[in-house]
């Protein structure tokens, strides 16, 4: 059994959710070195997270003391390898199974053996990216929700192969960040966006075949559901792109035509209509309120 304590944290990518997790982490007392492509992503991730923390001190939720000094526990960087004395490398990037397994494999090579290697994956399994490591019993899911600072839940997920002492671990560290994390197990979508997607996709083949408005679909979840976001609002906030993508992987999985792509998503990712980040998608954020998009439907 390992008793190595959890100090410091690699998070790989520093998009929406890789920002996210690199914010809860320093907020909770760990040492983080986020990893980016280029220096510029996380220049602008880190300052996107100073913009946050200072909008908690003006609310007197956080301490000016307690900001500078989380900010001064994170670091970035563009080499993979300045993770190697990570305890814990969480990997946050794009949905792509040879991404993810390229960078595990180069820091299989480095990390020392107690490193836990977590991946906050939608929809690929654990056991794939656990084959392109040589400690498949330190690999876990650590999914997190969008967005990371607000979202209580994190899902902890164990493979076939995961060891008991990895698992308690993780989630004794998902704790730590003041999470509430939920066991699943190693299946395409794990608890949640197994009943996410279908439902996201059934809003867009609501809207595709006629049945109402965007803004109809969105006031019915809202107003008769009590949602605090309409599942089209919520397309645009997770990214049409990132959706997608985890429509073809969940379908690709499970062939069930819940979870196939409807052709209206398709058609608005070619088109580069990735939602809110992208100042496009089910609503054009261009103007001072979101404005339902005419989708010559
Ligand atoms: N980072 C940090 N804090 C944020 C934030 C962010 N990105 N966005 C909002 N906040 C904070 C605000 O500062 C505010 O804090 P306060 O309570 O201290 O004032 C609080 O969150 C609420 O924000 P707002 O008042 O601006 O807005 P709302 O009350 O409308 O809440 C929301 C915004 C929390 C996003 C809410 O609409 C919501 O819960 N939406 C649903 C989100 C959801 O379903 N997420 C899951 C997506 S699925 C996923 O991530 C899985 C993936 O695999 C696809």
């Amino acid at each position: 059994m390992s008793q190595e304590k959890i100090e410091n944290v690699g998070v790989l990518g520093a998009g929406l959710m890789g920002s996210g997790i690199v914010q809860v982490c320093a907020q909770a007392g760990y040492r983080v070195v986020a990893r980016e492509v280029e220096e510029r992503y996380w220049k602008k991730a880190f300052e996107r997270i100073a913009v946050f923390m200072q909008k908690a001190v003006e609310k007197q939720k956080m301490t000016t003391a307690d900001r500078e000094a989380a900010l001064g526990r994170m670091s970035g960087t563009t080499e993979v390898g300045d993770l190697a004395d990570c305890d814990l490398v969480i990997e946050a990037v794009v949905e792509d199974l040879a991404v993810k397994n390229e960078m595990f494999g180069e820091l299989d090579g480095l990390c020392p053996p107690h490193t836990i290697f977590a991946s906050n994956t939608s929809s690929l399994t654990i056991a794939e990216m656990a084959a392109a490591t040589g400690r498949p019993d330190r690999m876990v899911g650590l999914h997190f929700f969008n967005p990371v600072p607000v979202m209580k839940l994190v899902e902890v997920v164990r493979t076939i192969q995961t060891g008991e002492d990895t698992f308690r671990r993780t989630w004794a560290f998902a704790e730590s960040l003041g999470k509430i994390p939920i066991a699943a197990k190693d299946n395409s979508g794990f608890v949640v966006n197994l009943l996410l997607v279908p439902y996201l996709l059934g809003a867009v083949r609501a809207v595709e075949s006629g049945v109402a408005s965007i803004e109809d679909v969105d006031k019915g979840m809202v107003y008769g559901c009590g949602h605090p976001m309409g599942p089209l609002t919520l397309l645009d906030f997770v990214g049409i792109d990132t959706t997608y993508r985890i429509a073809e992987i969940m379908f690709q999985e499970y062939k069930e035509p819940v979870y196939a792509a409807p052709p209206l998503l398709r058609k608005m990712h070619l088109a580069g209509y990735h939602g809110r980040k992208a100042g496009k998608g089910f609503y054009d954020y261009g103007g001072s309120e979101p404005k339902p998009m005419d989708l010559n439907l």
